[in-house]
């Protein structure tokens, strides 16, 4: 019998929610793979039930191999404790290849160690831009980017992007979204929610609205200005708001908290698990966010998106999807929502690649190099 090539150690590094919805189809298949060994690494960056937790129970993930419990703090103190965490394993360890997905602090700061210790890093999701370098997101993609070996990109932007900073071509590889690869097979699972029911929406329409982004919520002006239009547009239908523990923070320390209880309409939830988030949007007439995942997401659901943001890295959901960039003002907010109400809503094509089978072309790539 010949012998099977020995199987190489990959380290899959996840550190907050949106992480976990990207990470499942790859560590899966890579697990099933005859040629590598995934370790599942969380830094926990995100660390409630309501925030981690959940998602591997809802995405059918293994519990995290490994756990380095670095939790909140300042962009050095996150970055930094995770450097230092990861270095130890990876020493220890001595992977073939390290895997990292999105744009948090701990996708960064893997990637800086990584590369420090001569290892390969393969970047899923690499190459988009804001170009808004206000965004703490916006520096760890191109750190991370300008340090990888293998830059799986989501949409066509991202190759421009890339070739325009001076990387090479040849470590470039247009796979899709593996969001999407999540999206698709879980939406049938989604169904059997009943969130709906519990939130008595089921034969209702209603907005969803997810807002974190530190340029929207921790600035009062800019939150006040969303409320403003929450106001208006909750007349007219009914707005579901899970809130991110970073956003209820800032309603609190900026006394909202009563102008959102006279909101009669809006509901403030807690963050819900993946499967119900799923539901929740493909039931909803239409979504407000400042979320980057979420305008890929609505894109493939085909349910309107507007995005309180002045630009975006997922240009190809505006270009061919449902997303909307309305910005932050509180008119431009309101006319767009009561379009959407009046049955003049965007409508769109799904993005080249977004087909369920990006995690299965990062890996033959990596098999073949
Ligand atoms: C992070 C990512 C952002 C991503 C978002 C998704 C960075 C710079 N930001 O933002 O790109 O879109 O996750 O949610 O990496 N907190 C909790 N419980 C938790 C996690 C956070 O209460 O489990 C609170 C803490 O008060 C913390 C604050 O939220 O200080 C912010 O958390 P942090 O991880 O720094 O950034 P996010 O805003 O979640």
């Amino acid at each position: 019998m010949g012998q099977q090539p020995k199987k190489g150690n990959v380290l899959n590094i996840v550190g907050a929610r949106p992480n976990f919805m990207k990470i499942a189809p790859i560590h899966r298949l890579m697990d099933s793979s005859q040629r590598f060994d995934p370790i599942l690494v969380h830094t926990g960056q995100h660390y409630d039930e309501k925030m981690s937790r959940i998602f591997f129970q809802d995405l059918g993930l293994p519990q995290p191999d490994i756990y380095l419990g670095v939790g909140s703090g300042s962009h050095a103190q996150q970055t930094g404790a995770v450097m230092v965490a990861l270095e130890k394993i990876m020493i220890e360890i001595k992977p073939e290849l390290v895997l990292v997905v999105g744009d948090v602090n701990s996708t960064m700061a893997a990637a800086l160690v990584t590369s420090k210790l001569h290892i390969p890093i393969a970047h899923v999701e690499a190459g988009l831009r804001s170009f808004d370098r206000s965004m703490p997101e916006e520096i760890n993609r191109m750190v991370t980017d300008a340090l990888t070996d293998f830059l799986f990109i989501t949409e066509a932007s991202g190759r421009e992007n890339l070739l325009s900073e001076g990387i090479a071509s040849d470590k470039i590889f247009f796979v899709g979204n593996v969001m999407i690869d999540s999206l698709l097979s879980h939406l049938n699972k989604a169904k059997e929610s009943d969130i709906l029911h519990i939130l008595q929406l089921n034969h209702q329409p209603y907005a969803l609205l997810t807002l974190h982004r530190p340029s929207n919520v921790d600035n009062r002006d800019i939150f006040n200005d969303i409320l403003s239009a929450l106001e208006a547009i909750e007349k007219n239908i009914p707005i579901i708001f899970p809130i991110h523990p970073r956003s209820r923070k800032m309603l609190e320390q900026f006394q909202f908290i009563p102008r959102i209880d006279r909101m009669r309409h809006v509901k403030l939830i807690d963050p819900l698990g993946y499967l119900d988030f799923l539901q929740l949007m493909a039931n909803a007439k239409f979504i407000l966010t400042d979320s980057g995942g979420i305008q890929e997401e609505t894109t493939v659901m085909n349910i309107p998106c507007l995005t309180l943001r002045n630009n975006t890295e997922r240009p190809v959901t505006v270009e061919q999807g449902t997303n909307t960039l309305v910005g932050m003002d509180p008119r431009r907010i309101v006319t767009e929502s009561e379009n959407i109400l009046a049955g003049r809503a965007k409508t769109g094509r799904i993005p080249p690649l977004w087909d369920g089978h990006a995690a299965q072309r990062i890996i033959e790539v990596l098999e073949n190099n």
